[in-house]
């Protein structure tokens, strides 16, 4: 037999497993230290009430002959994309009940979606970069070919017409800078894409959080329905990193090379994925209501504010960063040009605060480093004051 040996082309570890190995050998070193944690994008308060009211009321539906539910519809229950064509409409955006998929989660499906594509196509990242569709594509053999993220252009890579890719991943909210492209950069990529006869897989993982215009959904931008897919999540918006619930919206007339890319991906759920539990869907949709969407929106604010705190300490030290306004994420340049994993390192053994090597999300993260606002707001205020007393001159 013979393994895939795509994988030896990826690096050793998973990012966040990397951090979490360092960061847990440290801790069992140093035992008396009290680490505060603002690597990993994990959520920090809990559900909002009504999901967990609606994750009791599903597990006792399952423990009745009269109400259980054994497999799920394979796109997810009705209801439950009804409630999310719904949260669409409510920012302007029409999506049909019969273009979403519920799932159990963005990061699954942007790893799973490359399933109904060839392996020749070439596939283009902006770079820094959320690793999953890196090394999704590395693990397919695929050819990958990155567009420059960086200072210059405020982090939000834009087409470049001189290149032919195929399938173009983007984030808006960005993973990990948190710049979010407006409606004029996206329907340059959006145009690109048409153009190109390819693909745009769009994660609005993060859309919750904006707070200006830009667009909440690839969707929003005119011809888009003509070359995008979207991939989105309840983790961040509504706290189910562990409860696992996403989405996926694929335009029901979106076609290449002579498929319906819906009915792909349908083929692909029902073959290898038996659907999100009824519990974890009821919970879905009663977060998505109208109801649910104030609860959850209390805990955005909560951590827009700890995002507002960590702000203001980088402007105080006058550092350059992106991020925090419409996004949980800060993305920061390293002082004194130190390099990604150094600054990693002097932050968790001089301040005992945790973030995330920017040169981990790519090689135009070197020498930056991504600070999350998932934390307790005492936590956060306790990390920034420990920054800003070791970064002070
Ligand atoms: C992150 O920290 O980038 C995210 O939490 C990772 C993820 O969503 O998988």
């Amino acid at each position: 037999m013979k393994t895939n040996k795509n994988f030896n082309n990826l690096v050793p570890n998973y990012l966040f497993a990397e951090i979490a190995k360092r960061v847990n050998t440290y801790c069992k070193e140093n035992p008396d230290k009290n680490v505060i944690r603002l690597g990993i994008g994990d959520v920090t308060l809990p559900l909002p009430q009504i999901a967990v009211d609606a994750l009791k009321k599903g597990a006792d539906d399952l423990g009745k002959k009269e109400t259980f539910k054994g497999y799920p519809d394979y796109e997810g229950y009705e209801f439950v994309r009804q409630a999310v064509s719904d949260y669409y409409k409510s920012f302007g955006v029409e999506v049909g009940i019969d273009e979403i998929m519920i799932t159990d989660g963005a990061k699954s499906d942007s790893g799973n979606i490359g399933d109904i594509f060839s392996k020749d196509n070439v596939v283009l990242v902006t770079d820094p970069v959320y690793p999953v569709y890196v090394d999704s594509n590395i693990m397919a053999g695929r050819e990958i070919i990155y567009a420059a993220s960086n200072a210059d252009n405020d982090f939000l890579a834009m087409p470049d017409d001189s290149v032919k890719a195929d399938i173009i991943y983007l984030c808006s909210p960005n993973n990990p800078t948190g710049a979010a492209y407006s409606y004029d950069q996206l329907k340059k990529w959006v145009d690109y894409a048409n153009k190109n006869d390819a693909v745009i897989i769009f994660d609005a993982a993060y859309e919750a959080f904006i707070t200006d215009d830009s667009p909440r959904s690839i969707f929003a931008v005119e011809g888009a329905r003509q070359c995008a897919i979207e991939l989105c999540s309840l983790s961040k918006t509504a706290g189910f990193t562990g409860t696992r619930c996403g989405y996926t919206v694929i335009p029901k007339e979106l076609e290449r090379d002579g498929e319906n890319i819906y009915k792909l991906w349908y083929r692909r759920e029902a073959t290898k994925f038996n659907g999100v539990s009824w519990p974890v869907q009821c919970a879905a949709a009663a977060v998505l209501s109208p109801q649910g969407q104030k609860q959850f929106k209390e805990n955005i604010a909560y951590y827009q504010e700890n995002a507002r705190i960590i702000a203001q300490a980088l402007d105080e030290l006058g550092i350059y960063y992106t991020g925090g306004k419409n996004s949980p994420y800060l993305w920061l340049k390293c002082p004194d040009n130190m390099g990604s994993w150094e600054f990693f390192d002097l932050l968790l053994t001089k301040a005992n605060v945790v973030g995330t090597p920017g040169e981990g999300f790519g090689n135009n993260g070197a020498g930056y480093f991504r600070l999350t606002s998932f934390g307790d707001r005492e936590n956060t205020i306790e990390a920034v004051r420990r920054i800003k007393e070791l970064l002070k001159k």
